[in-house]
């Protein structure tokens, strides 16, 4: 008998707990927030809609719906202290330690940093959804030594986005498929970084803590940053008739190819066939085929001869690309959608927690004596 313990290396397959926030389900490849197919939020509901769902657990009606959006417009202002902070932040930080770095100091801020309250954390939600675009903004602008475009309540969320990186609005298909990538985006069970937030707030620590640790958690290529380095291996790549030499090559070396695959959905990822949708709707408005025709050969080969599909990230890439953004600024344009769901999963763990910690087994020395420094030699 093998009475080895039984580890489960990165928790795979681990049930931590439960969570009536979003379903994943692998076997048909769907995902549903609060029991609505994510794929007719985006064809029927707006990413606003999408977060008063993911905290409420209902869709809003027409007057909750402006209660919120007003909330929302009313609190994206930074304060000068914080504008400050951004516009001294070092020219070549990552964009990413920029945003965790900006909501950390939001958290110092925070007249209700400290109350733990569902009240106070749901107002202090708000202002991190208001407040996290005009700080990625902020940030991204000052790492190009430009002033920072004060954000504009006569505009809706996402173009006040577009308004506040750019200058300018653009036209309405390209504010409909940024809105599609961040109700995408929004939630996703227990990934890497919704576990991190909830691993904090299960201390009983603040919201802004728990939110400053999931973006960390999101860097990572693994995680968030993969829709960065797609972009990245796109554009490597000198054109669509030379991907599969490039890929050949990456199976030489046995490389990681960014963008396919996933911990849990393993015959594809329910959220790509939208985003890929509107991913070829960016490359008709800006008139540029390439980066869609390399996804494409890229995406069949490694099907035929890996079985591996593409995750949200592949399709999301080329769409921000096509959408004007600089590279950099695509994960912390994912953690403007995230933070709605890593939100909701904060209020639902504090709703009923218990400190995360779990067990490790001891592979290190066996115990000895501490022998004084006088006899080392
Ligand atoms: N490119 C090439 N091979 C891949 C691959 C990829 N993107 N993703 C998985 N594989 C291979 C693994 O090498 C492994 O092969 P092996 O059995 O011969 O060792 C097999 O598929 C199973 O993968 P595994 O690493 O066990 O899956 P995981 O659940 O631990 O990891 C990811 C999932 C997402 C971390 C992994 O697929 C990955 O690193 N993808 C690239 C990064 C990315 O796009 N991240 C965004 C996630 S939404």
């Amino acid at each position: 008998m093998n009475d080895a313990p039984d580890i489960k290396k990165g928790l795979v397959g681990v049930l931590a707990d439960v969570s009536s926030i979003s379903k994943v389900m692998p076997e048909t490849n769907s995902l549903t927030y609060r029991g609505y197919a994510v794929q007719d939020l985006c064809e029927l509901a707006s990413f606003d809609e999408t977060a008063f769902l993911l905290w409420n657990g209902e869709l809003p009606t027409k007057a909750e719906l402006a209660a919120f959006q007003a909330e929302e417009k009313a609190n994206r202002a930074l304060t000068p202290a914080l504008l400050r902070v951004i516009a001294e932040f070092p020219k070549d930080a990552h964009p990413m330690d920029a945003i965790r770095s900006a909501v950390s100091f939001m958290g110092m801020e925070d007249a209700e940093s400290e109350d733990i309250s569902d009240a106070a954390q749901r107002r202090k939600a708000m202002r991190l959804l208001a407040k996290i675009p005009t700080a990625v903004a902020a940030a991204h602008r000052a790492s190009k030594g430009q002033a920072p475009i004060a954000p504009d309540p006569s505009l809706s969320f996402c173009e006040n986005f577009f308004h506040m990186v750019f200058g300018k609005v653009p036209q309405p298909e390209v504010i409909r498929a940024f809105d599609v990538s961040m109700i995408l985006y929004a939630e996703h069970t227990f990934n890497a970084s919704t576990f991190t937030a909830r691993t904090i707030c299960s201390t009983m620590a603040d919201m802004h803590g728990a939110i400053t640790g999931a973006i960390a958690a999101l860097k990572g290529p693994l995680h968030g940053g993969a829709n960065e380095a797609v972009m990245h291996m796109l554009k490597e790549i000198p054109s669509p008739e030379a991907a599969a030499g490039w890929l050949e090559g990456k199976f030489d070396h046995k490389a990681l190819v960014m963008g396919f695959g996933h911990r849990v959905y393993k015959t594809g990822d329910s959220r790509v066939p939208t985003m890929k949708k509107y991913a070829e709707i960016m490359a008709e408005v800006v008139g540029d085929k390439r980066w869609m025709n390399t996804s494409n050969v890229l995406a069949k080969i490694m099907l035929e001869r890996k079985n591996i599909h593409p995750n949200l990230d592949f399709p999301a890439g080329p769409a921000y690309y096509l959408m004007g953004f600089d590279i950099p600024l695509f994960t912390p344009i994912f953690v403007c959608s995230r933070i709605t769901g890593w939100a909701a999963h904060v209020l639902e763990q504090a709703a009923d927690n218990r400190l995360i910690r779990p067990l490790s087994v001891y592979t290190g020395v066996e115990q000895r004596p501490v022998v004084p420094l006088p006899q080392r030699g």
